[in-house]
C-alpha cells in the first residue's frame, strides 16, 4: 500500500509547497471480458493498488510531473500540438490534460507527484488508474470539478484518441466508481450500475503470469475490428443494430453462415460472454458461488477457444488453479495476451492455493508468478 504522508513529505522536498492527494485503484474484472466496446456487460472490481498522485497548481500553465517509479517528465498546456503520444507513462498524464482542454476545461498549471502500486503492463488497469487520478488532480487544482460519468469518458477518450488504444469504457468506469466488499456489474450501453456483494466466504486471488501484455497496438483493436465486422452482417438480418450486444445467441446460430470462421468465433465469444455476465450476476444474487465459478471457467474457453486472446502461461495458471481444491472458478482477467488470472478461492484454502499455483506454474515454465490475495475497494477519491 501507498503511503500517503511518505508522498506528501516527497512532495513538499520536491515543489516545497503543501499538496493534495487523489488516488485512483486498478481494477479485476470477474467477467466479461471484451464485452465494454460491443455495448454489453462487465463485472470488475475495484482492488488495493493504486495510483496515487500529488498535486498543487502552478502559476503558468506547465505541468511538472515527478515519479520515482517512471520518472520524470514536463508538458506546456499552452502547447497542446507540441506533444503526441511517445509510448511514454506520462502519456496517460498529458493525455487526460490534453483531452480536458479539448472538451473546453481551462487548466492551470500543477507541480504533480505521481505514484503507482498497479503492477503495469499487467490487465489490472493501471494506466486508467493514472488517467483517474489525473483527471481529479487537474480538475481539483484547476477549481473546478466534473460529474462522475463526464470524468470517466474523458479519460476513456484519453486513451481512445491521444494514447491510441481503442479501450472500452470497464477500466476508468470501475477505477472511478469502485465500492469496497463488492463488484460492480456495468451495462456499457446504458452505464447504469449494480453493485454486487462479493461472498464473504471466498477472496479474489490474481495471479500475475510475469508475462506482459501487448494490447495497445496490434491485437486489442484488430479484435474491435473483428467485432464490427459481426456487426455489419448481423445488421442484414436485424437492420439498425449497432453493437453485438443487440445479437442472441439464437439469431447468432441462425444466421451466422456467410461469416469468415473467426469472425463467428469473435462475435459467439462475446455474445455468450454477455449472457454469462447476466447469469453471473443472477448466480451472486443467489449466493451460488458454485454457479458463479462455472460461468468463470467457462468465460476462460471462450477466451482461450474462440477470442483468442490468451497465451499458453496464462492457460498453464488458470489449468492449475482449476484442478485446485477450494476453487471455485478460474480465468484471465483484462484485455489478454498475458498479464494476470483471477481466482475465486474459499477462505480456507488461500495459503495452500497461493503456494501450490506458485510452486507448479515454477515448474511448468519457470517463472515465478506473483499471487496478490486482494479485497473489492474503493474508487476513485481524493485523499
Ligand atoms: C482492456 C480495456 C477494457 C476492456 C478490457 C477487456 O482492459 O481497457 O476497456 O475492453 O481490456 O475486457
Amino acid at each position: 500500500m501507498l503511503d500517503p504522508a511518505a508522498i506528501t513529505a516527497q512532495f513538499i522536498k520536491k515543489f516545497n509547497a503543501q499538496p493534495k492527494l487523489f488516488r485512483a485503484p486498478g481494477r479485476v474484472n470477474l467477467i466479461g471480458e471484451h464485452t465494454d466496446y460491443n455495448d454489453g456487460f462487465v463485472m470488475p472490481a475495484a482492488i488495493e493498488f493504486a495510483t496515487v498522485i500529488a498535486a498543487a497548481p502552478r502559476e503558468d500553465r506547465r505541468l511538472v510531473i515527478s515519479s520515482s517509479g517512471f520518472g520524470d517528465a514536463e508538458f506546456d498546456l499552452s502547447q497542446p500540438n507540441n506533444r503526441i503520444a511517445e509510448h511514454h507513462w506520462s502519456d496517460y498524464i498529458v493525455g487526460t490534460a490534453v483531452t480536458l482542454e479539448k472538451a473546453g476545461y481551462r487548466l492551470k498549471g500543477a507541480n504533480l507527484l505521481v505514484e503507482s502500486d498497479v503492477p503495469s503492463g499487467a490487465g489490472l488497469s493501471s494506466s486508467a488508474a493514472v488517467e483517474v487520478a489525473t483527471a481529479l488532480a487537474l480538475t481539483e487544482t484547476s477549481l473546478f470539478s466534473l460529474s462522475k460519468i463526464e470524468l470517466i469518458k474523458i479519460c476513456q477518450r484519453a486513451e481512445n484518441e491521444f494514447v491510441g488504444m481503442r479501450c472500452g469504457i470497464m477500466d476508468q468506469f470501475i477505477s472511478t466508481l469502485g465500492k469496497a466488499a463488492h463488484a460492480l456489474m456495468i451495462d456499457c450501453r446504458s452505464l447504469d450500475f449494480t453493485a454486487v456483494p462479493l461472498p464473504a466466504e471466498v477472496r479474489l486471488v490474481i495471479c500475475n503470469s510475469m508475462v506482459k501484455h501487448q494490447h495497445a497496438g496490434g491485437e486489442y483493436n484488430q479484435r474491435r475490428l473483428e467485432c464490427e465486422a459481426g456487426v455489419k452482417h448481423f445488421a442484414q438480418f436485424k437492420p439498425g443494430i449497432s453493437a453485438l450486444r443487440d445479437v442472441s445467441i439464437e439469431e447468432f446460430e441462425s444466421n451466422k453462415n456467410g461469416l469468415s470462421e473467426v469472425i463467428a468465433r469473435r462475435c459467439r465469444h462475446i455474445i455468450s460472454e454477455n449472457n454469462r455476465v447476466v447469469a453471473a450476476t443472477s448466480a451472486l444474487a443467489e449466493n451460488n458461488v458454485a454457479a458463479f465459478g462455472t460461468l468463470m471457467n467457462q468465460s476462460h474457453f471462450s477466451m482461450r477457444d474462440d477470442y483468442e486472446i490468451s497465451c499458453c502461461e496464462i492457460d498453464t495458471l488458470v489449468e492449475i488453479a482449476q484442478a485446485a481444491e477450494g476453487v471455485y472458478g478460474a480465468r484471465m482477467t483484462g484485455g489478454g495476451f498475458g498479464g494476470c488470472t483471477i481466482n475465486l478461492v474459499k477462505v480456507e484454502f488461500v495459503e495452500d492455493f497461493c503456494r501450490k499455483l506458485h510452486e507448479q506454474y515454477k515448474i511448468s515454465t519457470g517463472i515465478d508468478c506473483e499471487i496478490y490475495v486482494t479485497s473489492a475497494s474503493d474508487g476513485a477519491t481524493a485523499l
